[in-house]
């Protein structure tokens, strides 16, 4: 073990740290850590070995510091877990990208492994990028170096899709009711305006309720429906009866576990740094990255795919998957901007949770998050996910509703032109639209951008040929391109 590699605990969070920190990247991959925004970056290496499901205890890896050899040891450790059977590794599983193993919408955890989950797991990969949760004026940027304060809503705050959906409407009234004194101009703008300074942003988990990853960590160890820990005593008791306790001990110093807080802190600090760390969790290895560095060409079918993906007219998917780097051209696109938006999947009936008719996900205004659970505006909306690696997975959105990419993307397009493909119909024969949300909270999702703004009976926004090229885009975003191999194919 190489000492100089120890890190100082997150107790000495400071510029200082940070500059220790830096010591372990490319001085264009510095990270911030703290309990605050945590940025990961490219990998040093793209040649990065393939991480596997065999345990991952004992051997050391050279690119690793030893506080994230540690959470290594962590994050494959079954003993953490109230049944002693799941590690992190269990559902996020480094041979799907860090997302589920298998097809499952939900997977199973609790004590007995028998307690169904509420959502879809998701990837791991490139979360070291998600900024703090927040809410703040619009910035289509897919990062940024100092996140804004967050801040409280303004009460009947509106978001984005509804403030357009009642400026379009204060529009038709005032051309269908001349003179009806409709300040337009002025309504609607100020209306698009409020909307435009309270975007909230960022966040761990599909509802960002998470601030940080290491939050996060505590979360997934404590969660009833996964590792489901009684208590943060009982992770504590875990982690000092693991082979790894006298890792800790060195490390943090040999009184540690007489400071119950800190020692969890130093624990879960360990796992964030693997998942920051560990080089296949950001390889940046796609047939894309090679192309944006002018090291692949994209076949015919992945470049018409990608025109599509930009066109505001037809996906227009980048409008939220933003799919350039950075501003300053450092940091490669990760295909999200953080945001959050109700698409209006269907119930998920396969979730058993949903069996109860009045129990409802809706993301951002709970159930598992309680800040905004006045703020009905919140209510439906989930973060926007990466599309890295997507073509991994064998589930899909929040509530694993959808199977495929192609399901995935007939949706899309679908939702407003087809409606009966997706919802049940009511006793009264009328379509049960956007069936996952409850009547009040319908308005907020999004039927005035690309592509869901057609209207029922119209021509869908792509056609079966264009899904099938945004689909091969979709493809050229999977890690462990190898241009020698000419399809790009993934081993
Ligand atoms: C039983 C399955 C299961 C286990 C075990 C599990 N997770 Fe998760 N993980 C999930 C699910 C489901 C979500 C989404 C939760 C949500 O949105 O409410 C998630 C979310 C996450 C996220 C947020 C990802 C994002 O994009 O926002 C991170 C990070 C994470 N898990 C890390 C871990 C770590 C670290 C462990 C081990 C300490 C772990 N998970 C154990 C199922 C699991
Ligand atoms: C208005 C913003 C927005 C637009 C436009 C958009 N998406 Fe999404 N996308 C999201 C959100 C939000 C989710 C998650 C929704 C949920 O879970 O309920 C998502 C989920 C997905 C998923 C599933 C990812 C996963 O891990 O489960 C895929 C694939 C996807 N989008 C592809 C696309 C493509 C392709 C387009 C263009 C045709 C597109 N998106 C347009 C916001 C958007």
């Amino acid at each position: 073990m190489k000492r100089s590699h120890v890190l100082k605990p997150i107790a000495a969070c400071t510029r200082r740290t940070l500059l220790i920190f830096s010591t372990f990247f490319p001085p264009a991959a510095a990270i911030l850590l703290c309990d605050g925004m945590l940025n990961g970056a490219p990998a040093a290496s793209p040649a990065a070995p393939a991480p596997t499901n065999e345990p991952q205890g004992g051997h050391e890896s050279p690119e690793l510091s030893v506080v994230a050899q540690l959470g290594r040891k962590m994050f494959y450790d079954p003993s953490l877990s109230g049944s002693g059977h799941l590690s992190c590794a269990s559902c996020h599983s480094p041979a799907s990208a860090y997302g589920p193993p298998n097809d499952l919408a939900v997977q199973f955890g609790g004590r007995d492994l028998r307690k169904p989950g509420l959502r879809a797991v998701p990837s791991l990969t490139y979360i070291g990028r998600t900024p703090i949760f927040t809410i703040g004026p619009n910035s289509n940027i897919a990062d940024y170096d100092e996140p804004p304060q967050a801040r409280v809503p303004v009460p009947g705050v509106k978001i984005a899709p509804v403030a357009k959906a009642d400026a379009a409407a204060a529009k038709e009234a005032y051309e269908t009711v001349p003179r009806g004194g409709l300040d337009w101009a002025g309504g609607a703008k100020a209306l698009l305006a409020e909307a435009d300074e309270n975007v909230p942003r960022g966040g761990l988990d599909w509802d960002g309720r998470a601030t940080t990853i290491q939050r996060q960590a505590l979360g997934s160890l404590l969660d009833p429906n996964g590792m489901h820990n009684n208590s943060v005593a009982e992770v504590l008791d875990h982690i000092k009866r693991a082979p790894y306790a006298e890792d800790l001990r060195d490390l943090f110093g040999p009184t540690l576990f007489e400071q119950p807080v800190l020692a969890v802190n130093e624990a879960l600090f360990a796992i964030v740094r693997y998942q920051l760390e560990e080089p296949s969790f950001h390889p940046y290895d796609s047939k894309y990255d090679a192309y944006l560095a002018g090291k692949a060409t994209l076949s015919a079918a992945e470049a018409r795919g990608l025109r599509l993906f930009e066109d505001p007219n037809k996906g227009n998917c980048s409008s939220c998957h933003i799919d350039k780097p950075s501003r300053d051209g450092r940091l490669p696109p990760t295909f999200t901007d953080y945001q959050f938006e109700a698409l209006g999947a269907p119930r998920n009936q396969g979730i058993p949770a949903n069996s109860d008719p009045n129990y409802y996900d809706l993301g951002l205004c709970g159930p598992l998050r309680k800040d905004y659970a006045n703020t009905a505006a919140y209510c439906g909306l989930f973060r926007t996910p990466s599309l890295r690696n997507v073509a991994t997975r064998k589930v899909f959105f929040h509530n694993g509703v959808f199977h495929s990419l192609e399901e995935v993307m007939h949706f899309y397009v679908e939702r407003e032109t087809n409606p009966t493909k997706w919802y049940p119909k009511l006793a009264n024969g009328e379509i049960d639209r956007y069936n996952d949300l409850p009547a009040r909270y319908k308005q907020s999702i999004d039927a005035i951008d690309a592509p869901f703004n057609r209207k029922e009976g119209d021509e869908p926004a792509l056609n079966d040929a264009e899904i099938a090229d945004v689909i091969a885009f979709l493809k050229a975003l999977t890690d462990g391109y190898r241009p020698e191999q000419p399809d790009g194919a993934v081993p």
